[in-house]
């Protein structure tokens, strides 16, 4: 059967927001109209494909956001778009804008929602945009350098004043389910301690002892880095007061490391996915995921994607172990 014509795509972001998405919105709609298909702004997620909340998008409507965080399309999680009623309702709202298909910028749970619309016959092409890189099918999602990036600017900040007071610090950085954030960062931070919900926690091996190593090697000011997913950075404190004595500070450092101009990488690694989601589904590679492989930028059938797993590879803890554990 011959594949139908895409004259006009929706394009839409969705789940938490992740700097370098407006820099992939940017070049959605920049491509499509350099390969003649209109482009539709889709506001607030599967929600606003629900709500028929749209924006027409031409090439000035996407001036100066390369730099910009955030998404000028806004962000929501729609719980709507779990029902089989709220997905009708965003396949009438396809028919009636007359769109031909989806791009959605987001993470895991929003190429969930994208696999259901593409079995109701919209075709979908997924963007992997989360701060937590832990998409399964793509090596690197955009925001988790600028995520970084923040993270370790804050971190710095808190070491100077952790090592005039010769204290300890715990700073909760986020990653519900994930680990790449709070692992990352230890390393180039040069964390005593990453604790990750994908390694079961042994509090003394994995906290005080490695404090206390730090400690006998000479360091006087400690840097516990938590994945929020582990628990509450203040619980953590606690427990390290009530094991060895000491006061630590704890900082949350939350949603600013949602935010901020996108980096070099996400903005680059932004443009490409944004030109290759549009050249997919314009050469019937839709119901595909973008994902980096090794550098290179190739595109994954929805289905397999989404079983596709990826694992924290726990060298890093073994450099981590080597390289950040002697005296600072
Ligand atoms: O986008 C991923 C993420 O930032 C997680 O790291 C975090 O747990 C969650 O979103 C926070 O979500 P919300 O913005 O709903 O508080």
């Amino acid at each position: 059967m011959e594949e139908k014509k895409i004259k006009r795509i929706g394009v839409l972001t969705s789940g938490g927001d992740a700097p370098g998405m407006n820099a992939a919105v940017r070049a959605v709609v920049r491509t499509a109209i350099s390969t003649g298909i209109e482009c539709v702004g889709i506001r607030r997620g599967w929600q606003g494909l629900i709500n028929s909340d749209f924006r027409k998008m031409d090439s000035d409507s996407v001036n100066h956001i390369l730099s910009r965080g955030g998404t000028i399309l806004y962000t929501a999680r729609s719980d709507d778009f779990m029902t089989p009623e709220g997905r009708d309702r965003a396949v009438t709202t396809c028919k009636m804008l007359g769109i031909d298909g989806i791009i959605a910028i987001g993470g895991d749970g929003t190429f969930r929602g994208a696999l259901e619309l593409s079995r109701l016959g919209v075709p979908v092409v997924g963007i992997p945009a989360t701060i937590d890189n832990d998409v399964g099918c793509t090596h690197y999602t955009i925001g988790f350098d600028s995520a970084c990036n923040t993270a370790i600017e804050c971190i710095d900040k808190l070491r100077d004043t952790m090592q005039s007071h010769e204290r300890c610090s715990v700073v909760e950085v986020m990653g519900r389910n994930a680990g790449y954030l709070a692992l990352y960062v230890g390393i180039a931070v040069g964390a005593t301690a990453v604790l990750v919900p994908e390694r079961e926690l042994d509090f003394q091996r994995d906290v005080i002892e490695r404090i206390q190593d730090a400690r006998l090697a000479g360091s006087t000011h400690f840097m516990i880095v938590v994945a929020e997913g582990v628990g509450r950075g203040f619980a953590i404190g606690k427990q390290i007061q009530e094991a060895i004595g000491m006061e630590p500070r704890v900082t949350v450092l939350g949603h600013i490391q949602r935010g901020g101009s996108p980096t070099a990488r996400d903005r680059e690694t932004a443009t490409r996915m944004g030109y290759f989601a549009v050249k997919a589904m314009a050469n019937g590679h839709s119901n595909s995921i973008i994902a980096t492989q090794h550098g290179d930028i190739v595109d994954i059938p929805i289905e397999e994607a989404l079983q596709m797993k990826k694992h924290l590879q726990m060298e890093r803890y073994d450099v981590l172990e080597a390289v950040g554990n002697l005296k600072h």
